[in-house]
């Protein structure tokens, strides 16, 4: 019997049971089964830089967690430590229950794809598919059947005899997957497999390698500094900023509640708008938006200290929970500006609004098609509505 017959046999929900029937699997078959990662206080100095700054993470067993940074913040360290490429200045690595910070690579039974294929030349895809097992001598008709099999899990069967140079780039990175995933490791770690792909051939594999997960239920640390990339495939994400952890949650409770102005930021859009801090007033922090009005606002998690009176803080703000209407016609505007940019973006409007702030900066307000508002031109005189509770409270746009 199929899981999809044990899960719609029960009538409940399928979760849980999806879980039990990959445990049925894993015993029958030796279908593979993620484990825990625990990094504790993880740190890579180089001579100048610190690579990596005190990580603590638990990564649970069967998680697909990505780590999303800006160039440079550390991702690929951190991952090559975990991986034994390279070892810590100091922290630990738990893989389950077992002690792998010093551990040789090969040692640690994890699957590893990098960013650029990786594959060996002169070796065909089925070859290639192989190699980790043939390592391990493994015999020689199971391994065939192995490699049949996974090359059926990335759909490439009857790809087997081609060389890395008679596959395009979504297929060696499709053989890439198969030889990380061969040897069942109950952790794998991807270093942005998909950075070199196009952007249609990109959401193709993360929907593949996604639902490989699922099915396999491995444990994936997965890099990249695509933030919808991240937002779209995992089940937590964790940003980085310099080498350390500056968030770690669900997509949506980063998207929604961003504890720095950073991460706000770097998930989706935001307006950032300049303002002065009048004081609390009904449990609401009181600000002035520069050239426009004076608003309510809910500090972010992190920003804790009290604001001092007068003192400068950044107010954001999501632009799909901002609207436009017509000068004048509503009360409760936040800020009035001229529209300087109308942009049909499919689903929706975004207008670039210029306000009377004195800074450059444009504000971004996303409006469905078919918004009666939405007909607004450039040059048009407009008023900008928040919906309430939008607007978050931040010290300033540091990390
Ligand atoms: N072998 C090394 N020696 C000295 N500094 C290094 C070394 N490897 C990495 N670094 C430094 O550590 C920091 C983090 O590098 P890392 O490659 O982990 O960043 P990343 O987040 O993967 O960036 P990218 O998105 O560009 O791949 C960088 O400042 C980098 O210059
Ligand atoms: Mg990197």
């Amino acid at each position: 019997m199929g899981c999809e017959q044990i899960i719609a046999g029960t009538g409940q929900p399928v979760k849980p049971h999806v879980h039990a029937c990959l445990k049925t699997k894993t015993k029958r078959r030796g279908t593979l089964i993620g484990e825990a990662l625990t990094l504790q206080e993880l740190e890579k100095r180089y001579d100048k830089a610190i690579a990596v700054n005190g990580v603590s993470l638990t990564i649970r067993a069967g998680e697909f967690l990505s780590i999303l940074g800006p160039s440079g913040s550390g991702k690929t360290t951190l991952l090559t430590m975990i991986a034994g490429f390279e070892s810590p200045s100091s922290g630990q690595i738990m893989i389950g229950r077992r002690d792998v910070t010093y551990m040789a690579p090969n040692k640690r039974n994890i699957g590893m794809v990098f960013q650029r294929y990786a594959l060996f030349p002169h070796l065909t895809a089925a070859a290639n598919i192989a190699f980790p097992l043939r390592m391990r001598r493994i015999n020689e008709t199971l391994v065939r059947r192995k490699v049949e099999a996974a090359l059926a899990q990335v759909h490439l069967d009857g790809y087997g005899d081609r060389y890395p140079h008679q596959l395009s780039g979504g297929q060696q990175q499709r053989v890439a997957v198969a030889r990380a995933i061969i040897f069942e490791p109950p952790v794998l770690l991807m270093d942005e497999p998909l950075g070199a792909l196009d952007k249609k051939l990109r959401e193709t594999l993360q929907l593949e390698i996604k639902g490989l997960q699922q099915r396999l239920g491995a444990t994936v640390v997965y890099v990249t500094h695509d933030q919808e990339e991240a937002l779209t495939m995992s089940d937590r994400v964790a940003v980085v900023a310099n080498g350390r952890l500056a968030q770690v949650g669900s997509p949506l409770e980063l998207y929604r509640s961003p504890v720095s102005a950073f991460v706000g930021d770097f998930i989706g859009r935001m307006n950032f708008l300049e303002a002065g801090y009048l004081g609390r007033e009904n449990g609401n922090h009181m600000v002035r938006l520069r050239g426009g009005n004076v608003v309510a606002t809910a500090p972010a998690e992190d920003e804790v200290n009290p604001f001092p009176l007068g003192q400068t803080v950044s107010v954001a703000v999501r632009p799909e929970r901002l609207s436009l209407a017509p000068h004048g016609r509503d009360r409760g505007a936040i800020l009035t500006g001229t529209v300087d940019a109308a942009v049909f973006a499919g689903s929706f409007f975004l207008f670039f609004v210029r306000t009377q702030s004195g800074d450059d900066s444009l504000l971004q307000i996303q409006m469905p098609v078919g918004h009666v508002a939405a007909s607004f031109r450039r040059g048009d005189l407009v008023d900008v509505i928040a919906e309430s509770n939008a607007l978050r409270l931040f010290a300033n746009l540091e990390a």
